[in-house]
């Protein structure tokens, strides 16, 4: 019996981790550089959490939940989105302390449950880099983590992506418009896909962002939601415009962006990039002003947003960019003959013991089978004896990247590779 991996997962094998940590460490030095600490919560919350904040209508909560019963009989999900869970944490920790103009922020790294269909760009696990920042309504706060994510893109060498801004409204003026919509769609109905059919009683902003050509068609001359923002939002919206511009992020404004998630109020933005096929949105966020109130806490204000990863590698590759072989670094032993292979053995301990990187081929082949492979595991010296050599208290060291090679006292040469092996780690390659 030979076991797959659950359909839409992924096995992120050795040769593509340097790819991950490239995009994980960027993303945690750039968050870090806005003020933000990171954050781990547990892998499944209470259901009720996810139902309540992301919405029982939409199709996350309705369709895709990674949901089932524990023993004790509680119902409990697999995480499918991030900023739930970070303000039960953040209620549940009393993070803002005594001061509630105190804005918390907030990054997480972490994997995501969704049962989708499957293809290129969409999996059931999938992992989100995201932020929260709770505590504030200033419009420059959603310009702040638009910035974030913009930076973040380009440092990864991702430069053509697209920022696309809209403004969802709030408790005020979203059922005055949900109402404008569901009239004009009223006219429509038998155009419509199967499934906007559906989302016209539950859901009629979603149809909106529908992909299907004649559902898109219907909606061109759709009233739009920025027309009937209220005082407080039209002005939220046009400051965050503003900020935007005077930071020097490039943005269109679309009213598709209607974002599959309810908690929304005010800002949404997706950004899309180019060359990705159907699954072009590497990110997408906004501010949720009633969030953290409808999970229990005091009136909070909100924004954040949430990066899918493998989207953001997969447009990497798309480009031909990769993390380049990491330099050479550490010593490869190689002891030929009995006596040697014991030298070998306990000279390895001593270089790791001193922080050496170091390794041996406990196979013992002969002396061309491991520098070969000592050269591609990317060793940057081999230490080699044989039996004649050892008895004479002498090792050869021989350096791969040079080609040069010296014979040196058994006794000095721990001391001397790992003097050597500080200089590398200083001016080395951090993702080796
Ligand atoms: P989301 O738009 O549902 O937002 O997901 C964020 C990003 O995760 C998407 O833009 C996409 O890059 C990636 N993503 C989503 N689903 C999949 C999938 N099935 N396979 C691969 N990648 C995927 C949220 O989840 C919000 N919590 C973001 C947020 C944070 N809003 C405010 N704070």
């Amino acid at each position: 019996m030979r076991y797959k991996r659950p359909r839409g997962t992924q096995d992120i094998l050795p040769d593509q981790v340097s790819e991950w940590r490239l995009a994980e460490e960027t993303f945690r030095r750039i968050a870090n550089d806005f003020g933000y600490s990171e954050i781990r919560t547990p892998i499944f919350e209470e259901t009720d959490l996810f139902v309540r904040s992301v919405g029982a209508e939409t199709d996350i909560v309705a369709k895709e939940m990674y949901t089932f019963s524990d023993r004790g009989g509680r119902s409990l999900t697999l995480r499918p989105e991030g900023t739930a869970p970070v303000v039960r944490a953040f209620l549940e920790n009393n993070l803002q302390g005594t001061d509630p103009g105190r804005v918390v922020k907030l990054f997480y790294i972490a994997p995501v449950f969704r049962y989708d269909r499957p293809q290129a760009g969409r999996y059931r696990q999938h992992h989100q880099a995201g932020i929260e920042a709770l505590g504030s309504a200033s419009p420059a706060l959603d310009a702040e983590v638009m910035h974030l994510a913009w930076l973040f893109y380009s440092a990864l060498g991702l430069e053509q992506v697209d920022l696309l801004l809209n403004s969802v409204g709030c408790t005020v003026c979203r059922p005055v418009y949900v109402e404008r919509l569901r009239a004009y769609l009223a006219g429509h109905a038998r155009a419509l896909c199967d499934d906007c059919r559906r989302r016209y009683e539950a859901n009629p902003l979603r149809i909106l962002d529908c992909k299907n050509p004649a559902c898109r068609q219907v909606t061109a001359d759709a009233p739009m939601m920025l027309d009937v923002l209220c005082d407080d939002c039209a002005r939220h919206f046009a400051e965050v415009r503003k900020v935007l511009e005077t930071i020097g992020i490039t943005y269109q404004v679309d009213p598709r962006i209607v974002r599959g998630l309810d908690y929304y109020t005010k800002t949404a933005f997706e950004f899309v990039g180019k060359g990705l096929g159907a699954q072009d949105a590497l990110g997408g966020g906004g501010r949720y002003d009633g969030l953290v109130e409808a999970c229990g806490g005091p009136p909070t204000p909100g924004v954040g947003l949430g990066i899918g990863l493998e989207r953001v590698l997969l447009a990497r590759q798309a480009l031909g960019l990769s993390v380049g072989a990491p330099a050479r670094r550490g010593v490869f032993v190689i002891g030929l003959g009995e006596a040697a292979a014991q030298w070998a053995i306990a000279f390895l301990a001593r270089l790791r013991a001193a922080g050496v990187r170091a390794d041996l081929d406990y196979r013992f082949r002969s002396l061309r089978a491991q520098m070969r492979h000592a050269d591609a595991m990317g060793f940057r010296y081999a230490a080699i004896a044989g039996d004649e050599e050892l008895s004479r208290g002498e090792v050869t060291v021989r350096d791969l990247e040079t080609a040069t090679q010296e014979s040196l006292p058994t006794e000095g040469a721990i001391e001397y590779l790992s003097s050597m092996s500080r200089r590398e780690h200083c001016g080395g390659n951090a993702h080796g």
